[in-house]
């Protein structure tokens, strides 16, 4: 049987850390493939040259030319402008549009059966672009935040309790800004609601932390932003397409008709919980919230519109 092919668009951080990821699970062979061919090419070579060490088979090849990344099952786009201190999100808008805008052409050239994975900031308003501009269905084109985001409470959360990672199920929903939604209601620690554990004082302090989680790692590197967990919460997601695993997780995906009119988010692409399996956005899950928590969804979901109202899509 053949392995399953992923493309992954830009060799950078993301990208190669994925691609290692990927390749030591067997779960694919991968092209990575960037504006500048020979990062793609060398850090390809690279991996496959750890593989006699690590053990895996599949293959990673690098390129620069699209008609190499034909019949992908699943293309990852991670080609960008990273943050740099004291850059939000949105700063990064029109220049990271164009590139998405051009890639999205190609994958829809070139693998238009793919499902398409957005990493690249602003994370919703590029995963509405890539929406738009392949025209696939939007339950195969998902953006890579709420696993991060989610992620990030989760750790800081195991921090604060000394209880393992293991046992903590966060969630956070909203656009992937400084204003998205931790939900306490909906993070336990072993089943056991999050406030058994955390007082309200030290509840804030996480959720503060969780919010601002990005931008303390771009503070800290001076030169990019974070990689490690933004690679690992993509192979989730990519594992759980490919697997068929049906697994409930917060992404941002496309909203209309019943369940946008229940956000209040039409036309948008926001992080909300959804069901991913073989099929992508298979079902997405409706939440009770809170007037607070509803207050906070409305603002994040204002901050998106804002952005995509600007784009000339
Ligand atoms: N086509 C292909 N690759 C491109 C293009 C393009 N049009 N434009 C830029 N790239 C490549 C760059 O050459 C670089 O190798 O994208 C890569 C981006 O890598 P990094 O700068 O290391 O950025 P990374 O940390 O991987 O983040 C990528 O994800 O989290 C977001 O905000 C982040 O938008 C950024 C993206």
């Amino acid at each position: 049987m053949d392995r399953k092919k992923i493309t992954i668009v830009g060799a950078g951080n993301i990208g190669a850390t994925l691609a290692l990821l990927l390749a030591r699970r067997e779960t694919a062979d991968i092209t990575l493939i960037d504006i500048n061919e020979g990062v793609a090419k060398g850090k390809a070579l690279d991996i496959m040259e750890a593989s006699p060490i690590l053990g895996f088979n599949a293959h990673v090849v690098g390129t620069g030319n699209y008609e190499d990344t034909a019949g992908s099952d699943v293309v990852v786009i991670t080609a960008g402008f990273p943050r740099k201190p004291g850059m939000s999100r949105d700063d990064l808008l029109f220049k990271n549009y164009e590139v998405v805008k051009s890639v999205s052409e190609q994958i829809k050239k070139y693998s238009p059966e793919a499902f398409v994975i957005v990493v690249t900031n602003p994370l919703d308003a590029m995963t509405y672009t890539a929406l738009k501009v392949t025209g696939f269905p939007k339950e195969r084109v998902i953006g890579m935040a709420g696993v991060l985001d989610s992620a990030r409470f989760a750790y800081f959360i195991s921090e604060k309790t000394g209880i393992s990672v293991e046992n903590i199920k966060a969630f956070v929903i909203g656009g992937h800004g400084d204003d998205m939604v931790p939900l306490p209601e909906y993070t336990t620690v072993s089943g056991i609601p999050v406030r058994k554990f955390l007082s309200e004082e030290e509840l804030s302090e996480v959720i503060e932390r969780t919010r601002f989680g990005g931008g303390e790692i771009v503070q800290l590197l001076k030169t990019g932003s974070a990689f490690y967990a933004p690679a690992a919460s993509i192979l989730e997601m990519v594992l759980a397409i490919l697997w068929n695993k049906r697994k409930i997780l917060s992404a941002s995906v496309y909203l209309d008709g019943e369940i946008g009119k229940y956000y209040g988010a039409t036309g948008l692409c926001v992080g909300v919980p959804i069901v991913l399996g073989k099929e992508g956005v298979e079902d997405i899950i409706k939440l009770e919230l809170t007037d607070e928590e509803w207050k906070a969804w409305r603002r994040s979901v204002d901050s998106v519109r804002n952005l995509v109202e600007k784009l000339p899509l």
